[in-house]
């Protein structure tokens, strides 16, 4: 997969991606990032990328020209790859794990990243993008939500997590949560890993997690009764990928 990031600040973006999973995948050549920064596709001498809203008001707008010159430049490039245009803004539908599922389908995905107070209109016009939001808060740059999409994607594309991160047991990847996990040492402070976990027995083990993860799961739920999509849609039972590690 390849993926196209188009920002007034492509380091927020670029550089936290030089870390753990999402270099890892790069390294093993199942992800290509591409960073293109706004300026580079502006034509005047003070590369000018935003300017005051019409009808004024407070904020700068994100012109259309270098981001739609940009975006043009890049689709010119991918010739019968598939690909989607993603647009973070708080203003659309919410991002959920089968959204992010979904974003494997194509070979390309190209994000807009949007900063100030917005991005002029005619951008959503001229590409109909893929708005999404990744919550009910606002950011101040579509570059960190872009990251948290790009992390979420990324992830779950077959090879780029080992056995231990599998992603098939995810929180959200399946009907519950994650069950409750322990690491050495057996007894922190007056806090000691449960029995069964150290007992050997593999069945046991097995069904003391069910057990948990459900348990985890519906207090999870009670907790947060105010998020149905959470609980409505965005667990997906059974849908599990192909080529999970
Ligand atoms: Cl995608 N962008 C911004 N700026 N704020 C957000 C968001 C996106 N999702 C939630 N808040």
């Amino acid at each position: 997969m390849d993926i196209h990031v188009v920002a007034a600040f492509p380091e927020m973006v670029s550089s936290p991606i030089e870390k753990s999973i999402l270099k890892r995948a790069r390294d093993k050549d199942l992800v290509q990032y591409h960073f293109y920064d706004l300026r580079d596709f502006t034509r005047d001498k003070h590369r000018q990328i935003d300017d005051y809203p019409y009808g004024g008001g407070p904020g700068m707008v994100l012109k259309p020209e270098p981001i739609i010159r940009c975006v043009e430049a890049i689709k010119a490039e991918l010739g019968d790859a598939t690909y989607r245009i993603i647009l973070p803004t708080p203003q659309g539908p919410t991002f959920s794990q089968q959204m992010a599922q979904d974003f494997l389908d194509v070979d390309n995905l190209i994000f807009i990243c949007g900063h100030y107070k917005g991005i002029d209109e005619r951008v959503m016009q001229y590409f109909q993008p893929d708005e999404i939001s990744i919550g009910n808060y606002v950011l101040s740059s579509g570059e960190i939500a872009a990251l948290v999409i790009i992390d979420s994607v990324v992830r779950l594309i077959p090879g780029v997590l080992n056995d231990f991160d599998s992603a098939a047991t995810d929180t959200f990847q399946g009907e519950f949560v994650d069950c409750p996990l322990y690491t050495r040492p057996v007894l922190y402070q007056d806090m000691s890993v449960p029995d069964v976990l150290i007992s050997g027995n593999h069945a046991k083990i097995a069904a003391w997690r069910q057990e948990m993860a459900q348990k985890k799961t519906q207090i999870k739920y009670k907790a947060e009764i105010k998020k149905p999509d959470l609980a409505a849609s965005t667990i997906q039972p059974d849908s599990k990928k192909k080529g999970d590690s």
